[in-house]
C-alpha cells in the first residue's frame, strides 16, 4: 500500500546547496513530491517533532541546529516509502553511513555537539502521520 513520508532537508543540507542533489536521489528512486516547502521552524515547533529527545544531552543543541536556518519539509508518497527513504539516507552518524547513501556520501562529523546529518525521515507509519501534521 501506498505509504507517505516525512522527508527534511536539514539546515546543514540547504546551506551547503545540497537540496537539489539530494532531491535527485529521491526522485530517480521513483518516490512522488507530494508537497514541498522551505520552513524556519520555531521553537515550538521543533520541540513537538523532537519530544521524544527532550532530556538528552544533544537536544539543545539540535534545537539550535534545527533554528540555524531554513529547512525544506517533502511530503513524499510510494509503496514502503518509509523504509525506502531511511535507507536512502543512510543511518544516523554521518561519519560511518555506508557510502552510496545521502549521509554516507555528503555527510561527516563537524565536531560540534550535534550530529549534523543532513536529512530527517519518519521512522513509522506513526511517526509519519505525526510529524506531517507538525510541518504542513
Ligand atoms: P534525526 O534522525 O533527525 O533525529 C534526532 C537527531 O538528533 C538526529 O537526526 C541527529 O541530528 C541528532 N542526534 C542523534 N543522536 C545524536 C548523538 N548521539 N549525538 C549528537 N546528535 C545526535
Amino acid at each position: 500500500p501506498t505509504e507517505e513520508t516525512l522527508v527534511l532537508v536539514k539546515p546543514d543540507g540547504v546551506a551547503r546547496g545540497l537540496t537539489g542533489a539530494i532531491l535527485a536521489r529521491i526522485e530517480a528512486k521513483g518516490y512522488a513530491l507530494v508537497d514541498i516547502r522551505l520552513v524556519e521552524p520555531d521553537r515550538a515547533t521543533l520541540e513537538k517533532h523532537y519530544a521524544e529527545h527532550e532530556g538528552k544531552p544533544f537536544y539543545e543543541p539540535l534545537l539550535e541546529f534545527m533554528m540555524s536556518g531554513p529547512s525544506v519539509a517533502i511530503r513524499l508518497a510510494g509503496n514502503r516509502v518509509i523504509e525506502g527513504f531511511r535507507s536512502l539516507a543512510g543511518t544516523t552518524d554521518p561519519t560511518t553511513a555506508a557510502p552510496g547513501t545521502i549521509r554516507g556520501d555528503f555527510g561527516r562529523d563537524w565536531g560540534l555537539k550535534v550530529q549534523q546529518n543532513l536529512v530527517h525521515g519518519s521512522d513509522s507509519p506513526e511517526s509519519a502521520a505525526r510529524e506531517l501534521a507538525i510541518w504542513f
